[in-house]
């Protein structure tokens, strides 16, 4: 794999408060990385001029705000997304078929192939447990709705999941060679585990089938983090081979 490819599996987690903050770091790490995360944080506070900091520098943008409502609003809350002209935006799955298909059907009718961003769906959230979904009713395992979620995900017309790497697999078998899945919980060899607690190197990640890797504090925290970045995409080569 060449180093261009390998810079674009990096997404860096811009976990900041301000669009100052992200002047900084969209200039440190633009060409060091293939995108930026902006999540419902930055999002909530900021809006869409969190992404229109990025693009400034050049860097493409993942949307992520999860969303979850009646089919209507998730449709036009993505085609809005897409609008803002981002590569990832995502859903939460457990909306259902009818919410996925009707935001999948919205954007493709609105911008071309070329133009849309991939359309991502969660599956189950990795702070959730057994225990989590007995509670709101589901009597399954979380490996299992993962994989279901995963699977009616692509038959809804996602593009891919976002995924904890110990998931990578099931979902890679079950969902074939072209579905994306991007993950986050990575940790290079270089880096502290900080809170993730089921984590995975770059390289084996890549090596499972992950597409792209959500990668915040290891780059963030680093002393020189874009040479960070430069390593990590020095461990996502080592497990494409
Ligand atoms: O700093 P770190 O690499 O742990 O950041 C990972 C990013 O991915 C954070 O923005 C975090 O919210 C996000 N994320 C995660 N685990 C998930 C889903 C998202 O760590 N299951």
């Amino acid at each position: 794999m060449k180093t261009e490819e390998a810079i674009k599996k990096i997404i860096f987690a811009l976990d900041v408060k301000g669009v100052n903050e992200i002047d900084r770091w969209a200039e440190l790490l633009s060409g060091k990385v293939g995108m930026f995360k902006v999540g419902k944080e930055l999002f909530t506070s900021c809006g869409p001029e969190a992404v229109k900091a990025v693009q400034r520098h050049g860097g493409q943008v993942f949307l992520d705000l999860k969303y979850h409502d009646i089919p209507n609003t998730v449709a036009q809350a993505m085609v809005a997304a897409a609008g803002l002209g981002v590569q990832l935006t995502n859903l939460h799955a457990l909306g259902g078929a009818e919410m996925m298909e009707t935001a999948a059907n919205a954007v493709r009718k609105e911008f071309s192939e070329a133009v849309r961003p991939k359309l991502l769906a969660v599956t189950i959230l990795t702070s959730s447990t057994v225990e989590t979904l007995r509670q709101v009713g589901i009597e399954h395992s979380v490996p299992d709705m993962v994989v279901r979620l995963a699977k009616l995900a692509k038959e809804s017309g996602m593009d891919g999941v976002v995924a904890s790497p110990l998931e990578i697999s099931l979902i890679r078998e079950a969902c074939g060679p072209d579905f994306l899945i991007v993950t986050p919980g990575v940790r290079p060899s270089f880096a502290a585990v900080d809170d993730q607690k089921r984590i995975m190197s770059p390289s084996d990640a890549v090596q499972a089938g992950a597409d792209c890797l959500v990668i915040g504090r290891p780059i963030a925290k680093a002393g020189d983090p874009a040479d960070a970045a430069r390593l990590i995409a020095e461990e996502i080569i080592a497990g494409a081979v």
